[in-house]
């Protein structure tokens, strides 16, 4: 059967994502970012993940105005970079998990969420800064990706509870697939960010950092952190955090930390990167 190994939560600033693509990684400003994700880097290469489930947000370039999804989850062979305003980055196409997304889109909608289906789509920096951060800059992308859209940008967005619930719901889904794969859960956006407003730039690193405790270990108070929480604490882009509880609830009841990162500024926003492992607690 398919199992859920790890999770992986990290920021996907955009700006990540040009220091990539322009060698900038070791660099003054750069440098003591990217050596937080070396760990992770060679960890990876260690587990071999067959499929990545991220967990992401699109920033208003697959959808927009038009089609808002609570939860969406793409069911296709494979996803091109977005062009975000200056040219698609110049990394792999990434390849899909057809059989799987479809299985796990069955499970979830006859578990009662009702999910959008996508079949094509193209990705920008919320799926794409992740996977460079991972795993450098390879010709091929080394795992499959199911990229699982949230709806963080327009109010109304799915309660942290929701997101826990349906990462709950990924893991049975994973779970009953009958085929021998190791699979991995990402949840990827904040830490506390504000890109606009009289607050633009607001940090917490104070929050962010009881943020990434509450993930490790046994509690479930993160779901009950309400909407308004984030708003205040983390500014308007903090409530990206919730993609992170879809992540916690698919590794079950308790989870052991692998290794922490956090690191402030990186652009507008605070970095923050955790690798967890599900507790089998029997
Ligand atoms: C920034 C961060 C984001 O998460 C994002 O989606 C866009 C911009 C930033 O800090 O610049
Ligand atoms: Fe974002």
């Amino acid at each position: 059967m398919a199992r859920i190994t790890a999770g992986v939560g990290s920021s996907h600033v955009p700006l990540l994502g040009v220091a990539v693509d322009q060698g900038k990684t070791e660099d003054d400003y750069f440098g003591p970012i990217f050596q937080g994700y070396e760990w992770t880097k060679r960890w990876e290469e260690e587990q071999k993940p067959d499929v990545v489930i991220l967990v992401f947000n699109d920033h208003a370039t697959a959808f927009d105005m038009k089609i808002v999804p609570t939860f969406a989850i793409g069911c296709g062979e494979r996803y091109k970079p977005a062009d975000e305003g200056w040219g698609p980055r110049p990394v792999p196409d990434v390849e899909g998990h057809a059989d799987l997304a479809w299985h796990i889109a069955q499970s979830l909608i006859l578990d009662e969420f009702d999910m959008t289906i996508i079949n094509e789509m193209d990705v920008d920096h919320g799926l794409t800064v992740p996977m460079s951060m991972m795993f450098g800059t390879p010709d091929r992308w080394p795992v499959k990706v199911i990229p699982f859209a949230v709806n963080v940008v327009t109010y109304p967005v799915p309660t942290g509870n929701r997101c826990w619930a349906i990462g709950e719901a990924i893991r049975r889904a994973v779970e009953s697939f009958p085929e021998d794969l190791n699979v991995q859960i990402w949840g990827t956006g904040g830490m506390s960010h504000q890109l606009q407003g009289p607050r633009a730039g607001l940090l917490n690193r104070e929050w962010d950092n009881q943020f990434m405790d509450a993930l490790i270990g046994d509690s479930d108070a993160a779901r009950r952190i309400p909407h308004i929480e984030y708003l205040r604490e983390t500014g308007s882009e903090g409530i990206e955090m919730v993609m992170w509880l879809i992540m916690r609830g698919a590794l079950g009841k308790e989870t052991r930390c692998l290794h922490r990162h956090y690191h402030i500024p990186c652009s507008n926003t605070a970095i923050g990167h955790l690798v967890l492992e599900p507790v089998e607690t029997g």
